[in-house]
């Protein structure tokens, strides 16, 4: 049993509405979560002993954002830039939270943020393509994330005998809830007609197969156990975190069908929070649903499904929010929107605000057991994590 000085819990949330926000600089847009975040946990800025900025970056206009986004927020305790492609906010998570567990300081802030329409497509598209392999798959073929998903999609389709329609059911959700959440990029509802009609991106992806490229930014405040418990009534602990790197060349991965690194994460995490499997433990999930494929693949990998029955959660509305294992509420990357390294603690925030009973009509989880587990991957599988959070309760 972990006493209150051993324990980190959330009691800060913030998030900036996601799209093409050519109205605000980097820097505006680290404030318009920050800001809610400070106010929200009833801090300011020199409460916070450390924070961290997960952000990919390389499309932007700052080429240190967390200096510059602490500077227009007002922070001036010590900081870094995590990056860990689209795991770049569970990573800075991750040093947030260990700030406080090294016994350096009792509040801690993770900020996640991407400002990606800062150049054209085509530049975005290639910079992603590149963190794949840029050696082997990348100069000599041309990779890009829909083609290596499109790859994972094939084999999948392939192998368990599912039609490009089954896919779909994962967009025709996120649009679902997307259209519920007033922060998501797309709210708008889809049909698995409009998801087929839509344009190839790559065979057999499709465009309503895709996350789309976003702007936005998210913040989390950490405090330490005994610190969080008199700042607010409604802390979210964090009762685990896993991690697992995988192999930047693909073809050294063990198998197109799911993602060796997120199972590792999978079962760290469990056993970090003390839980024997996913099991009835938990009332929601948020998954890397960066294509469709990864959606399905991700229930299989956490353990929702067993190999080659994903789909079948999706298309029996296990996965809606009056389902079993009702998973991303928020309407995922698919329709919330993906700003790379924001994506990670725009999780947390949505855990957050489900598990205090706070998320908008439509939307909000029945909370039971008061547990949630997050999963975030970065690349093809090259990094992975995966964390369970608890009202403590
Ligand atoms: N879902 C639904 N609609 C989308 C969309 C998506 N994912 N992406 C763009 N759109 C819409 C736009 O709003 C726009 O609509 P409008 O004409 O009514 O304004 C239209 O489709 C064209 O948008 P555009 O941005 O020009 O599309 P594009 O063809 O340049 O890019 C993708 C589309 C799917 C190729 C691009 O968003 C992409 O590469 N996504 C994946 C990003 C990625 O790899 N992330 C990392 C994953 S781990």
């Amino acid at each position: 049993m972990k006493s209150e000085e051993e324990k980190v819990a959330i009691v800060g949330i913030g998030h900036s509405k996601f799209g093409k926000r050519m109205d605000v600089s980097i820097n505006e847009l680290g404030w318009e979560a920050i800001r809610p975040a400070l106010q929200d946990a009833g801090i300011t800025q020199k409460d916070v002993d450390f924070y961290s900025v997960g952000n990919f970056g390389y499309w932007s206009e700052e080429i240190l954002p967390a200096v510059t986004i602490g500077e227009y927020a007002g922070l001036s305790c010590g900081s870094l830039k995590t990056e860990a492609a689209c795991a770049s906010g569970s990573a800075s998570l991750k040093i947030a939270m260990d700030s406080i567990l090294s016994g350096n300081g009792k509040i801690a802030m993770a900020i996640g943020i991407e400002k990606m329409y800062n150049s054209p497509n085509g530049t975005i598209i290639e910079l992603i393509g590149r963190a794949g392999n840029y050696f082997w798959e990348f100069e000599n073929f041309g990779m890009t994330f829909p083609g290596y998903y499109a790859l994972y999609a094939s084999r999948y389709l392939h192998d368990y005998n599912y039609r490009e329609e089954d896919l779909c059911e994962s967009a025709v959700k996120a649009h679902h809830y997307g259209a519920l959440n007033p922060y998501a990029q797309f709210q708008k509802e889809t049909t698995i007609e409009e998801c087929m009609k839509s344009k190839y991106v790559s065979r057999p992806l499709k465009l309503m197969d895709s996350s789309p490229i976003t702007d936005g930014a998210a913040a989390v405040i950490l405090a330490r156990g005994d610190v969080a418990r008199k700042l607010t009534d409604t802390p979210i602990y964090i009762d685990g975190q896993g991690y697992a790197t995988g192999t930047a060349y693909i073809g050294r991965r063990d198998g197109y069908t799911g993602l060796e690194a997120s199972r590792r994460a999978s079962e760290m995490a469990l056993k970090k929070a003390g839980l024997e499997g996913i099991g009835n433990n938990f009332d929601l999930f948020e998954v890397h649903d960066c294509f469709t494929i990864a959606e399905v693949m991700a229930y299989e990998d956490v353990g929702l499904a067993r190999r080659g029955e994903g789909i079948k959660l999706l298309k029996e509305h296990q996965t809606y929010r009056d389902g079993k294992f009702p998973v991303n509420l928020d309407g995922g990357l698919k329709s919330k929107g993906h700003p790379i390294g924001a994506t990670g603690i725009s999780q947390a925030v949505e855990i957050t605000k489900q598990l205090r009973g706070e998320a908008e009509k439509g939307r909000q989880a029945e909370i039971r057991k008061g547990r949630a587990l997050q999963h975030n991957v970065g690349g093809t599988g090259h990094y992975a994590y995966v964390t369970i959070y608890s009202r403590g309760d």
